[in-house]
C-alpha cells in the first residue's frame, strides 16, 4: 500500500526528473556540429514528433534554424565522457566530431549527419518553432530513425536490456534501474 508524504513547498522550477540526456547533431558537411541536450521528449505519436529546449544564443541553435533538420542521438553510458564534453564545448571554435573521435555517418532522411557511435538516432525536420524565454522549443518531425543491429532482438524490436541510457537528475548522471513491468501488465491479471 502507498502512503501520503508529507510536502514542503519549491519555488517553481523544473523539477521533472530525470531526463534521458541526448547528443543532438545538427549542421550540414564541414558545419557538423553535436549539442547535448537534456530538455528533450516525446510529443505526439502521429505524426510523430519531438522537441529539444535549445538557448538562442548556442551556435547550434543557429545551425539548426539555418538548415530546418536535427537527429537526436541516443547516448549509451560508454559515451557519457562525450556528453560532458559536447556539452560544454561550443562547435563555434571546435569540430567536436573530431575532436571526441566520433563518426559522422549519412541520415537516411535528412542531410544533417547521425553519430554512428550512438545505438539510435532520430532524424528530424523542424515543423514549428516555439520562443519560450530562456530556451526555443525546436518541434521536429521524425522522418528517419536508425538502430544499431547489436541493439535488436531475434524479432527486430529494440531490446531495452541492450540499452544503457544516459539520465540526467540537473545534476547528476544516472544509469537506468531494474525493469519493474510490462506495459498493460495490470490488464493482464
Ligand atoms: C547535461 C547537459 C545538458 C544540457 N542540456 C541543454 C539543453 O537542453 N539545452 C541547451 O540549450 N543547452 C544544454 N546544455 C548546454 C549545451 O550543451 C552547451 O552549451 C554546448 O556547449 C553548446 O554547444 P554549441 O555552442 O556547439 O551549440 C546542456 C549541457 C549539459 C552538460
Amino acid at each position: 500500500m502507498s502512503i501520503a508524504r508529507s510536502k514542503v513547498a519549491k519555488k517553481p522550477f523544473v523539477a521533472l526528473r530525470p531526463v534521458p540526456v541526448v547528443l543532438v547533431s545538427c549542421g550540414h558537411g564541414t558545419q557538423a556540429n553535436i549539442i547535448t541536450i537534456a530538455w528533450t521528449g516525446i510529443l505526439c505519436s502521429n505524426p510523430p514528433q519531438m522537441g529539444i529546449g535549445v538557448r538562442p544564443g548556442r551556435h547550434s541553435h543557429k545551425l539548426i534554424q539555418e538548415t530546418g533538420e536535427f537527429v537526436i542521438n541516443l547516448p549509451d553510458e560508454g559515451l557519457l565522457d562525450e556528453v560532458e564534453y559536447c556539452g560544454f564545448i561550443s562547435g563555434q571554435d571546435v569540430d567536436k566530431f573530431a575532436a571526441r573521435d566520433l563518426t559522422p555517418a549519412p541520415g537516411s532522411a535528412v542531410q544533417t549527419a547521425i553519430i554512428a557511435e550512438c545505438p539510435i538516432n532520430i532524424e528530424c525536420r523542424v515543423c514549428h518553432t516555439l520562443s519560450l524565454g530562456s530556451h526555443d522549443l525546436f518541434v521536429g518531425e521524425v522522418v528517419g530513425v536508425q538502430v544499431s543491429q547489436d541493439m535488436l532482438d531475434e524479432r527486430g524490436r529494440v531490446d531495452n536490456s541492450k540499452f544503457k541510457p544516459i539520465l540526467f537528475t540537473g545534476d547528476e548522471y544516472w544509469g537506468m534501474g531494474d525493469l519493474l513491468g510490462s506495459y498493460g501488465f495490470s490488464q493482464r491479471k
